[in-house]
């Protein structure tokens, strides 16, 4: 029997509480399945341990991750602590560090959840965007000159590498051909004259190794218009790492809300672990109040469950959603119920006992 090795790190305001319906999600999964088990270590790194001990996880910390199969995180940045500094010094840190250069976000809207868009469903939005996630505008290359004075210059430089825009417009476009979907690049080279031409650039030379493959590619504000008023053109889409945080949230907007919309993060070689995450914040608004929305830690647990090699898991996991969510019965506020996070995580197990 497999005994997979999950590090949990909650992180700060609503991570841990949504992550705890996940781990719920995950042993009864194990339960049910009898087939493989988990086993759970809980890191307190975040934005209290910062305060505490000067630094947002240990200083070995991804020497330690090494060694799981898996990192399950929730929610990074609380009032108090600059966000440049718990998110570079904790989740950015290991994304890069363990070279999770590809950043699966699915947009789909499921049966039951609320969509904004007049007359779209299931069948409209129904994409998966591959975001770049270990470089380009996030590269963390810049400097500022001057500081405080009239000549101040602040600069922040994208990078973009052969190889590293190579690898995950290939992945894409792998995807794309296994999956009989078209594929869309998302850039701007109108503006951007050598990062994003250089982009469009290797979308066509890698396409050459794909010619079934039907493609598609727009600039980023045209594509954020379409996300909305024509989400149909979109299947599999690829783009860079600042335009896939922006649009992913777009994306969650109309699939539901920011509590339905996953990530994982993954280092497709396996060289390191991957890691699985609600794409939402820490949300201090409602941190403590037992409110947040869980489906989208639950959600992350089905992408684990893929990655892991259970995608009859991941499936069964985002059944789970989709029938508590046509039900619609048990859901918290933001999605318009009364219910709280732990009751939705008990819902969530109940349907799978029914799948
Ligand atoms: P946010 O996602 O935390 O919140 C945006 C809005 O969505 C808030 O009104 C919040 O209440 C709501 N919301 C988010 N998740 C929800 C859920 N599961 N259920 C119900 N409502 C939910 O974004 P923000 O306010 O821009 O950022 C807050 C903090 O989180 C900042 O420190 C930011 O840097 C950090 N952040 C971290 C991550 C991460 O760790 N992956 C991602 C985004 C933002
Ligand atoms: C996300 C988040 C992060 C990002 C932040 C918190 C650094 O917004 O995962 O979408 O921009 O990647
Ligand atoms: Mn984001």
């Amino acid at each position: 029997m497999n005994n997979y090795k999950v590090a949990v790190i909650g992180g700060d305001g609503i991570g841990p509480e949504v992550l705890e319906e996940g781990i719920k999600t995950l042993r009864k999964v194990s339960e049910l399945s009898g087939e493989f088990t988990f086993d759970f270590t809980y890191f307190p790194w975040g934005c209290e341990y910062y305060l505490k001990n000067g630094k947002m996880m240990d200083e070995n910390a991804l020497e330690t991750l090494l060694e799981f199969d898996a990192i399950y995180l929730g929610a990074v940045g609380f009032p108090g602590v600059p966000d440049h500094i718990s998110l570079w010094d904790l989740l950015l840190k290991i994304r890069k560090g363990f070279d999770q250069y590809i950043n699966i976000r699915p947009v789909k809207l499921l049966k039951g959840a609320p969509c904004p868009i007049k007359d779209k469903t299931k069948k409209d939005i129904d994409m998966i965007v591959i975001r770049e996630n270990s470089e380009g505008e996030y590269a963390g290359v810049g400097d500022r000159l001057f500081k405080g004075t009239k000549e101040e210059v602040v600069l922040q430089t994208g990078v973009f590498s052969r190889k590293g825009t190579e690898r995950v417009i290939r992945y894409a476009y792998e995807l794309a051909q296994r999956e009989g979907k078209t594929l869309t690049s998302i850039s701007k080279g109108n503006a951007l004259n050598y990062s994003m031409v250089f982009w469009d650039e290797v979308f066509q030379e890698v396409g050459k190794d794909f010619p079934k493959v039907e493609t598609a590619s727009y600039l980023v504000d045209a594509a954020a218009m379409f996300f909305v008023n024509q989400p149909e053109r979109f299947q599999v889409v690829v783009t860079s790492n600042l335009f896939g945080d922006i649009l992913t949230d777009l994306g969650a907007a109309i699939a539901g809300g920011m509590g339905l919309a996953a990530g994982a993060n993954v280092n497709p070689e396996g060289k390191f672990p991957s890691m699985f995450e609600p794409i939402h914040g820490s949300a201090p608004d409602i941190a403590g109040k037992g409110i947040s929305n869980p489906l989208a830690s639950i959600w992350s647990v089905s992408q684990m469950l893929d990655h892991l090699g259970h995608q009859d898991w991941g499936e069964k996991v985002l059944k789970a959603v989709e029938n508590l969510l046509t039900e619609g019965k048990t859901l918290t506020p933001d999605l318009g119920g009364e219910a709280t996070t732990g009751e939705v995580g008990n819902a969530i197990v109940k349907h799978l006992e029914t799948i």
